[in-house]
């Protein structure tokens, strides 16, 4: 077996400082050197960060309505690069917690051999080029709302990622694809494709993979965002870093869908801005989306923000505007969990300037530019918490003992100081569960019949155009 990657050398001096009895809890090896595995997250640029969400958006509300598997076929905001098979072909990975199957383009497909050559920067796999490359069938196929998708074979070959290579690695071609850019998903493996559509066991997807190879203890990972003006992040597979965050790392229960965890739901409890309660005594579930760029909340709450800060809402797009200048503020957004899990958001993290996205600089009639908000109604989609909340978040997932663990982000962390998740109950290293979590009463995705496959009603759609899918999208839910 390969070792990890190990980010921190100094981590016997980091451990030093721990009680006996948070040490136990750490389950180091015997060489005492976390197994973790770290990867550098680039941040891409996204021309349209409104059109991009509400798309998501209509993804999602498909995807609750059927229990069957869609992806997003837009860019997603995070990627690092890897390689497969032997000798490697580069490819960059699109990260998606909301998915659970990694797929690439082949260079072959309609899409991909245009002569513009779309699916250039996100790279291609040609499976008779790798040594390593079994064909294992033909049952891969991933749909999108607006008819578009990717199918073609589920195969297995070398992945390798930073400082790891894992071997026999599950994941789709799309041979037939009108998606330039492939996505690795590292959601629960019971959300993969072909347990969803073809009724199959489900597979070790890359961070379960991660574990059952040994490399990390197991399938839990640590997501780290940075601030609004950040280019890039991290994610650590099997461990947190301690430089990343302050305060305690509070876990949360994640909420069951039906009767499956299958998506990252926690329970919001209490909003305020500054020292003003907006609401308090919720039971609302909201989505932990790192694929969104903004935050989405139930309309009543979100009015009272945009009263609290003179924010001009915008209907026909959905969002709403405010004097950039809010920014300069030093009042927190604070987002309350199942006590004491909070996290605050300043408000200069929740004003987006569009000229730094678009190149475009927006004014109010007045003159004084325009930034977009943070924090947009849900109307009667998802509530998501989405990337203007996560870069204030350290958000540990751990998908084996379906918890979220939650502290306040550090925006410019010193050297990296690494413990390794364990095993087993309580694995996540220094985090307290919540002694009395509070279950959702509102918010999650209306059960449409746990375990089993609804009927596939896209058939009927395929052909339509995407406003004839937002028709259609209405009548169904
Ligand atoms: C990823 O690969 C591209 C192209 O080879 C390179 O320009 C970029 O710096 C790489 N990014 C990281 C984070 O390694
Ligand atoms: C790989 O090559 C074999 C033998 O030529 C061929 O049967 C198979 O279709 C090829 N597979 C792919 C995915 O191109
Ligand atoms: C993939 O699924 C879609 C939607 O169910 C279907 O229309 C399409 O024919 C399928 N493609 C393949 C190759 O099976
Ligand atoms: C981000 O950068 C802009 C200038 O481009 C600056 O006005 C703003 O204060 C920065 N935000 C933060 C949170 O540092
Ligand atoms: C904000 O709320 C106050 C008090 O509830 C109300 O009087 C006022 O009209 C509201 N302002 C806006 C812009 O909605
Ligand atoms: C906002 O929250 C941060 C992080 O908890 C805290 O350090 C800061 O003092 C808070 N600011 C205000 C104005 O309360």
């Amino acid at each position: 077996m390969k070792s990890a990657t190990i980010l921190h050398p100094l981590l016997c001096i980091g451990a030093a400082f721990l009680s006996s009895a948070q040490a136990i809890k750490l389950n180091k090896r015997e060489d005492g050197e976390p197994r973790v595995v770290g990867l550098q997250l680039q941040r891409q640029h996204i021309s349209d960060p409104v059109a991009y969400d509400k798309a998501r958006s209509r993804l999602r509300r498909r995807q609750e309505g059927t229990v069957d598997v869609t992806i997003d076929n837009l860019a997603t905001l995070y990627y690092f690069n890897a390689s497969l098979g032997t000798p490697p072909q580069d490819i960059r990975v699109h990260l998606d917690t909301g998915s659970s199957d990694l797929w690439v383009n082949s260079p072959n497909s309609r899409l991909c051999s245009m002569q513009s050559n779309p699916c250039g920067v996100s790279g291609t796999y040609v499976a008779n080029s790798s040594s390593t490359y079994e064909y294992l069938d033909s049952d891969f196929n991933i749909s999108y709302v607006d008819g578009s998708g990717a199918s073609g074979d589920y195969v297995t070959d070398t992945i390798h990622i930073t400082g790891v290579e894992l071997e026999q690695f599950q994941f789709g071609v799309g041979y037939t694809s009108s998606s330039s850019q492939g996505i690795l998903g590292i959601g629960y493996p019971s959300n993969e494709v072909q347990v969803a559509r073809n009724n199959k066991a489900p597979y070790d997807n890359l961070p379960a993979k991660l574990a059952a190879d040994g490399h990390i203890a197991s399938n839990a990972y640590s997501m780290w965002l940075n601030g609004i003006n950040a280019t890039s992040g991290s994610l650590l597979f099997g461990g947190v870093n301690r430089a990343q965050y302050q305060g305690e790392l509070v876990s949360l229960p994640i909420e069951r869908v039906g009767d499956e965890f299958n998506e990252f739901y926690i329970t919001m409890t209490k909003l305020s801005l500054g020292s003003t309660t907006i609401q308090e005594d919720m039971a609302l579930a909201v989505l932990v989306d790192s694929g969104s760029t903004l935050t989405y909340l139930p309309d009543d709450i979100v009015a009272e923000i945009y009263n609290m800060t003179n924010a001009v809402y915008e209907e026909t797009e959905g969002v709403a505007f405010v004097p950039c200048a809010l920014g300069e503020q030093t009042a927190n957004m604070t987002f309350t969990f199942s006590e004491p899990a909070s996290i605050a958001v300043s408000l200069n993290e929740l004003v987006i300037d569009f000229a730094d996205l678009t190149g475009r600089q927006l004014s109010f009639s007045n003159g004084v530019p325009a930034c977009l908000f943070g924090v947009a109604p849900a109307g009667d989609s998802t509530n998501v918490l989405g990337d203007t909340f996560l870069r204030s978040a350290y958000v540990v997932y751990d998908l084996d003992n379906n918890e979220i663990s939650l502290a306040q982000t550090v925006f410019n962390p010193g050297e990296a100081d690494i413990l390794e998740i364990g095993t087993g109950p309580d694995a996540v290293p220094e985090a307290n569960l919540v002694s009395a979590p509070v279950a959702a009463s509102s918010g999650l995705p209306k059960d449409s019949g746990a375990g089993t496959v609804a009927p596939w009603v896209s058939g009927t759609m395929v052909a339509g155009s995407l406003a004839a899918l937002v028709g259609a999208l209405v009548l169904i839910f």
